[in-house]
């Protein structure tokens, strides 16, 4: 709790700061009521302030009333969510490829964070543990493994998308710094890796190797105080002729060159967030099916690996380069992550293999826990509730499309992202209580076929009012971008309804035709086959 105040205060200060030092006033001119709303309320900054606040707040309250583990999972993804603010803004909406720039610093903020702060409870509660003293060392050690490789390959890439070539390197200022900062994290993993070596002597012992750790936090600290001055120092891109565009200052979006059926295909932009999630995802999936010792279904591990490849498709290929600045890319990115990716997962089964994880080694506690007792979590129970997952979905299509929200979400990268984020959480969440094939249902009820049927003509709708809408959705963002080819908006727009209707439909009529398939057989086929699998 006292960390967290001490936090948020220092969040204050800095914000204090930084009004004063853009408006090149004394802290004590800034200190007014009107200025200060003003900046938070209007500027861009200042909403991050904002936001940074209020999560603050909310995570010391939550703090107040910390008593059980769930508790401290909530207080966790709120403060994570708190560090996370920053990415969203500041220096890296002026690096020239800004998504990956914000997705690598949110990447590097959000590992550090949990590495670092893992090592700090370590230290602190380390001789505590009377149980689960070697898990815990375990854990750690592969967890700050992981943070470390998360930290040091999302800081270089950072820096490389600031840089203009190995040049800038040693003749820049910025390029110095990052230098040391590289020497740093070396000599930090260094410190690290005989960390590593002790704490496993430490688990008979019962105690940290507090004196490396110290050291190791020491250089963290000075780290962090070269990562500071960097923050602040201008890089060599900034100031060259490769300024960013107005769409990408405005949208931070950069619009690509030309559309073909080749580039639509092949072109690549990574997002680093989602492919760090994907990546741990088949970490988690391939380890699954190898503790299962190859008795897991085939079939489910190609669902699994469709699933993967189309949402890197989805994100960081070609559909996720278009998505941004197409309407209609737009619509075929919505169809895949609300249905297709969301099929897949389904038939990809993961919780039931956690579940057989579970039963195979029960004394185990771990990820696999957490992620079995999500689905009997009250968000997953309120999530899943057929009229709640009409509501989303009656959100998902008139909610976005036909008020300002879209507008609002496509006027920035991270809107996109929390776009995506909602329809694969709510499409994953329609599809597993219809498909019912992980761990949702043994067969096929009425509840589930109502419930696909009611979301279907919802669709139609949707598809059927692009068609003839006589607004432009997005018109505003899509003007910005000024790309050079499909400048016809309106005819774009229809385009989009014409190829939510032809995917949709026939996604959801596969749908429908499976579950009328099973519900003709008595129980899943697949649920059949595989409780004798493990
Ligand atoms: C291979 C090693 C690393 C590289 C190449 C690297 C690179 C970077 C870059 C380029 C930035 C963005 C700065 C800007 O906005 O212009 C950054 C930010 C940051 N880095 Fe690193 N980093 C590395 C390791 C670390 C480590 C080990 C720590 C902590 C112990 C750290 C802490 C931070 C923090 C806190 C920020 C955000 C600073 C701010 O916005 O005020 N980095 N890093």
């Amino acid at each position: 709790m006292f960390v967290i105040a001490t936090w948020l205060v220092a969040a204050i200060i800095q914000s204090l700061l930084s009004i004063s030092n853009i408006f090149a006033l004394p802290v004590s001119d800034v200190l007014t009521p009107n200025v200060i709303r003003s900046v938070l309320t209007q500027t861009g900054i200042g909403k991050l302030f904002l936001s940074q606040f209020i999560a603050l707040g909310i995570a010391l309250l939550l703090a107040t009333r910390m008593g059980t583990a769930h508790q401290a999972r909530t207080a966790l993804l709120v403060v994570l969510g708190a560090n996370f603010i920053p990415a969203l803004g500041g220096h890296s909406g002026l690096a020239k490829n800004h998504e990956l720039a914000a997705s690598t610093m949110a990447v590097h903020l959000l590992s550090l964070s949990i590495w670092v702060g893992t090592l700090i409870a370590m230290t602190m509660w380390f001789h505590k543990i009377t149980l689960g003293r070697e898990v815990a060392a375990h854990r750690f050690s592969q967890l700050a493994l992981f943070c470390y490789f998360a930290v040091a390959l999302s800081g270089v890439t950072n820096a490389w998308l600031r840089l203009s070539g190995f040049s800038d390197i040693l003749s820049s200022r910025y390029g110095q710094m990052v230098v040391v900062k590289v020497l740093l994290s070396i000599t930090i993993g260094y410190f690290a890796y005989l960390n590593r070596q002790r704490t496993i002597q430490a688990v008979a012992e019962i105690r940290f190797p507090t004196r490396l750790v110290i050291g190791e936090i020491i250089l963290i600290s000075i780290t962090l105080g070269v990562a500071v001055i960097l923050a602040r120092t201008g890089f060599p891109t900034q100031d060259s002729s490769s300024l960013p565009s107005l769409a990408e200052q405005l949208l931070q979006v950069s619009v690509p060159d030309g559309l073909t059926f080749v580039s639509a295909l092949t072109s690549f932009k990574p997002d680093a967030l989602w492919l760090i999630i994907e990546l741990l995802a088949c970490i988690a999936y391939a380890r699954g099916v190898q503790r299962l010792k190859g008795k897991w279904p085939v079939k489910n591990a190609t669902a699994f690996a469709g699933a993967i490849l189309m949402l890197t498709y989805a994100t960081s290929g070609g559909l996720g380069v278009y998505s941004h600045i197409i309407f209609s890319a737009h619509m075929i990115q919505h169809m895949m992550l609300a249905l297709a990716i969301p099929i897949l997962f389904v038939f990809a089964r993961p919780l039931t293999m956690a579940k057989q994880l579970q039963e195979a080694n029960p004394e185990f506690i771990g990820p696999i826990d957490w992620y079995v007792s999500a689905y009997q979590s009250r968000f997953w129970t309120f999530i899943t509730r057929p009229m709640n997952l009409v509501a989303f979905s009656f959100i998902g299509y008139v909610g976005i499309y036909f008020t300002q929200v879209f507008d609002w979400l496509m006027s920035g990268h991270w809107g996109h992202v929390a776009m995506q984020v909602y329809l694969l959480t709510y499409g994953y969440a329609l599809m597993w209580s219809v498909i019912g094939i992980d761990g949702a249902s043994d067969g096929v009820t009425k509840t589930q076929i109502f419930l696909l049927l009611i979301t279907e003509p919802i669709h139609i709708i949707f598809g059927i009012s692009l068609l003839f809408y006589n607004k432009i959705i997005g018109e505003a963002n899509y003007l910005i971008m000024d790309r050079p080819y499909l400048q016809d908006l309106a005819h774009d727009q229809k385009v989009g309804g014409i190829l939510s209707l032809v995917i949709g439909e026939t996604l959801i009529a596969g749908t429908l035709m499976y579950l009328v398939r099973v519900k003709n057989k008595g129980t899943h086929p697949i649920s059949r086959f595989s409780e004798h699998s493990p």
